[in-house]
């Protein structure tokens, strides 16, 4: 993908459903007792990884755009698959959906894409098997086996804070006997926590734990889901750094557990604001940024869990803010779809932005012009967007390679980018 340097950003969008709700309420739909409309659902190709799992294991999915319709019959209507279920590039799919199989009696199969077969799933297996399921990884990795059945409640410490193998945890909890705690170290996003009471499930919550009763027994319930958040990060990077810039982002979810990014470009002298809408279940409103001198800042460690999908966007920003900007205590980008902290720091580089990799983060040292460049997304959709917001604002042209790989999470970005740069 060819993206040329921009004189402006502007607009009003209202961007596609957030992957990490649609994930959740396709899953929990699924295992819920009647119907299940959900409406906003992502356009995001990992979102249709899980409504493929889902239809491979027996449950009725009908899409219609963005509308989605589970026939809910229950866990007990869940069938054996018949091959493997290919959850693709997605994690969030292979983890919560491991959570789920673990209490069903039946032998699955998950695996993925090359890039998810090279991400840790022990984590999420290790408390399914002390739970009493069968769980095989390959090395720690996917392909991942697991034999369900009968499970009891377990209290789990998680090492990492993870969303996706804390929620695994409480959809396998919801299938046992007992009571299922799970406890974190740094607060995750409470997508599921805060979605389950929708479908007639108590969850309680005290301080970082969560605990739910086994033997639940999900209702059909109505979600709509609000604008994803993280693609909007690139929407706000691209007004805070381009000249003459605004765009106003509405009904975006504006859950602290997502927005802790908002706080950092704040702090860097970014022009950002947000409205509150709604609170209930997940906070929604607008946000709205615009042309700003950025400076660099220091990253609180213990914020990174909030904002871990949003590094790329951030160095992205920081690329163009004078002084360094650091973030540390992030070692968890090594394993997501890419090795993130190794790929912005080369793509990075290659605009000529001085960039240091640290085990656990990075130091961008911005202020300098950028000039385009031939970069690599390493196929990782937000690389693949954080290269292009800083190619908008570099000088000369630049070539993402693997730029399509930005289906994953927002298979419009580029049109969209498009309308905002008047291209369109
Ligand atoms: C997600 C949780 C995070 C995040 C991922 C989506 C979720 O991963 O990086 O993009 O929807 O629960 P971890 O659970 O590995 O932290």
């Amino acid at each position: 993908m060819q993206v040329h340097p921009a004189p402006r950003f502007r607009g009003v969008f209202t961007l596609p459903g957030d992957k990490s709700i649609s994930h959740r309420a396709a899953l929990l739909g699924a295992m819920a007792e009647g119907a299940t409309l959900v409406r906003n659902y992502s356009s995001a190709a990992d979102c249709a990884s899980t409504l493929a799992c889902l239809r491979a294991l027996g449950v009725e999915v009908r899409r219609d755009g963005t509308e989605v319709r589970i026939a809910g019959g229950g866990t007990s209507a869940w069938r054996p698959p018949s091959s493997v279920l290919d959850a693709e590039n997605s994690g969030s799919t292979i983890r919560m959906l491991a959570g789920a199989l673990a209490g069903r009696p039946f032998r699955s199969v998950l695996t993925g894409d090359e890039s998810l077969r090279r991400r840790p799933v022990e984590r999420v297996a290790a408390p399914l098997r002390a739970m009493g399921a069968t769980v095989l990884t390959t090395d720690g990795k996917p392909p991942l086996t697991i034999e369900g059945g009968r499970l009891r409640g377990l209290v789990c410490d998680l090492p990492v804070a993870s969303a996706q193998v804390k929620t695994a945890v409480l959809l396998a909890g919801l299938q046992a006997e007992g009571v299922t705690t799970v406890r974190e170290p740094a607060p995750s996003r409470d997508h599921t926590e805060r979605m389950l009471p929708a479908f007639g499930v108590t969850v309680e919550r005290e301080g970082l734990s969560a605990t739910v009763r086994g033997g639940a027994r999900l209702r059909g319930a109505e979600v709509t889901v609000p604008g994803d958040v993280s693609s909007a990060a690139f929407f706000i990077v691209a007004a805070l750094v381009l000249p003459d810039s605004e765009v106003r982002l509405d009904g975006v979810l504006l859950s602290p557990t997502r927005t802790a990014f908002v706080e950092v470009l704040r702090a860097m002298g970014g022009r950002v604001e947000a409205r509150l809408e709604a609170r209930e279940p997940e906070p929604v409103g607008s946000i709205v940024a615009s042309s700003s001198r950025l400076h660099g800042t220091v990253v609180d460690p213990a914020l990174v869990p909030s904002l871990i999908d949003e590094v790329p966007a951030l160095a992205a920003a920081a690329a163009f803010a004078e002084g360094p900007f650091t973030v540390t205590g992030a070692a968890e980008l090594r394993v997501k779809e890419s090795d993130r902290i190794a790929a912005l720091a080369e793509g990075l580089a290659a605009l000529g932005v001085r960039v240091r990799e640290l085990p656990d983060g990075l130091v961008v040292e911005g202020g300098a012009p950028l000039r385009g460049a031939r970069v690599r997304s390493h196929g990782d959709h937000r690389i693949a967007m954080a290269l292009s917001v800083a190619a908008l604002a570099a000088e000369g042209g630049t070539e993402v390679e693997g730029a399509e790989c930005v289906a994953v999470s927002f298979p419009g970005f580029y049109a969209l980018v498009d309308r905002a740069t008047g291209r369109a």
